[in-house]
């Protein structure tokens, strides 16, 4: 059977492209994937900074286990707990794990509140916890309200299954991409011309892509709006535990409903997981936590589809109830993200280049709107073209986040280790300052130089431009010329 028969006899929802992967952001991935860079190996391949992974803090995990060989039941210290390990599938999950979850998100938020164990519902990923609430708030056809940019996968994860639609809330860089009411409200109204039902809106604090947190006024305007509105407020917290400079706090919308006591805390939904604060996607750890009863009885019924494996929750019950580990965990954590972002956005300002002012995430907003020969969408994939095929980098565009401004990429930093992030840095270098033989559209060489020009003194632009070592010696421009 040829490949469109095999299509016609499954089901019209699972063959519809509500997967969202006809996009820039997983072409991407997929160029990465047919070429991928190797230090050695495929020098000249193309490194991946389109994956929002955290990997700077395996060490102290597996430093951990190796002290704790008790905490897996793979191990002759361990394997006592196998049997009740194996067959335990209740899904309200080990009270350990809740408990010790519950633990770890108050700690990356500061210790500023609690969260009850008995709220906890399991889910595969964050993923899986969002599908989870936009099946248990919405009915086919409703929609939530969604600021842009947003992660691209909420297109997947809230409507493929669920039927269920999504509104852009459109922010732009005027006011740092800042949620406004305003713009809640437009975004509201242009639902209801459209005769859309809204259920919701769907923050993700902190942000991805910009890497930035939502401040103590936004949130409340955010509580206002929606108890105005009687819809449904979902906070997508899983870069919680990623905030690596102060004084600015991450406030959870937790700590503004424990103030706000005019809020109906039965519209206010968490999202949670450990794929980014602690790093581990695999282990697909996510977390529903409704202040809703029947939104988490519903859920927990759900969650049937979607446990967390009992072994996966056995060990990290024993890591997060370490809470010496945990708190010099989020401490050193927090360190070396600071020092990989300040890295990437310093060497980036060096060669002209700005990024949005972030302190969160595990990216960066790169402004890329000066080298645009014209300010559209298509001039953006144009530019990423250029950047995927001659540069060599998977970065993603704004458009993909459906960021209405066109020209800003998001960068991801701590998915690699020191080297790749050098040569990445020398190959972003050596781009702008041999423009000429990347295929920057023409028009906009002149802005690389001049920009360059601006941001350095004229000595130091002598030496940068005159530096044989910022060519990278795995540059495919380099390599082209030899
Ligand atoms: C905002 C946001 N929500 C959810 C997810 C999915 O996370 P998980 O791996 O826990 O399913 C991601 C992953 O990048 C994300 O950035």
């Amino acid at each position: 059977m040829g490949c469109e028969q095999q299509y016609n006899v499954l089901s019209k929802i699972a063959t519809n492209d509500g997967h969202s992967e006809e996009s820039p952001y997983f072409d991407g991935w997929k160029a990465y994937d047919r070429d991928p860079f190797h230090p050695t190996q495929n020098p000249n391949g193309v490194i991946q900074m389109g994956l929002a992974e955290n990997q700077l803090c395996f060490d102290l995990i597996e430093d951990w286990i190796n002290r704790h060989p008790e905490a897996s039941i793979c191990t002759t210290q361990g394997v006592n707990g196998f049997k009740d390990t194996a067959i335990f599938q209740d899904y309200h999950g080990l009270l350990s794990f809740r408990k010790a979850v519950a633990n770890f998100m108050g700690r990356v938020r500061g210790g500023r509140i609690t969260f009850d164990p008995e709220r906890i519902v399991m889910s595969g990923g964050a993923t899986g916890a969002q599908e989870m609430l936009a099946f248990c708030l919405a009915d086919p056809g409703d929609a939530f309200l969604v600021p842009s940019p947003y992660y691209p996968a909420f297109d997947r994860d809230l409507r493929w299954r669920t039927g269920v639609q999504l509104v852009p809330v459109i922010c732009n860089s005027s006011n740092k991409f800042n949620i406004t009411r305003g713009a809640l409200e437009e975004a509201y109204k242009k639902a209801q011309e459209a005769n859309i039902k809204v259920k919701g809106l769907v923050v993700t604090n902190p942000s991805n892509p910009l890497g930035t947190i939502l401040d103590r006024d936004t949130l409340k305007t955010l509580v206002s709006f929606i108890n105005q509105k009687n819809i449904h407020l979902v906070s997508d917290e899983i870069y919680a535990g990623t905030v690596f400079s102060h004084p600015t706090n991450f406030i959870s919308i937790s700590e503004i409903i424990e103030e706000d006591t005019e809020c109906n805390r039965d519209l206010i939904h968490i999202v949670y997981s450990l794929s980014k604060d602690m790093g581990l996607p695999g282990f697909r750890v996510g977390i529903v936590y409704s202040y809703n009863d029947a939104v988490m009885n519903s859920s927990r019924k759900m969650s049937s589809f979607g446990l967390v494996s009992t072994q996966t929750q056995h060990l990290i019950a024993s890591i997060l109830s370490d809470n010496e580990f945990v708190e010099s965990f989020i401490q050193e954590s927090a360190i070396r993200l600071a020092t990989r972002h300040k890295i990437f956005t310093t060497k980036l300002a060096q060669v002209g280049i700005d990024c949005l002012k972030s302190n969160a995430g595990l990216f960066f907003w790169m402004d890329l709107r000066g080298l645009l020969k014209e300010p559209t969408a298509e001039a953006e994939m144009e530019l990423w073209r250029v950047i995927i095929n001659d540069v060599k980098l998977n970065v993603s565009p704004g458009s993909s986040f459906h960021c209405t401004e066109p020209g800003w990429f998001r960068v991801c930093f701590a998915n690699m280790d020191s080297e790749i992030m050098e040569v990445a840095l020398r190959r972003i270098q050596n781009f702008v300052l041999h423009p000429k033989e990347a295929n920057v559209p023409v028009k906009n060489k002149s802005w690389l130089k001049n920009n360059l020009r601006l941001s350095l003194s004229s000595r130091r632009y002598e030496e940068v431009v005159m530096s044989p070592h910022l060519i990278s010696p795995h540059s495919p421009l380099v390599s082209a010329r030899t």
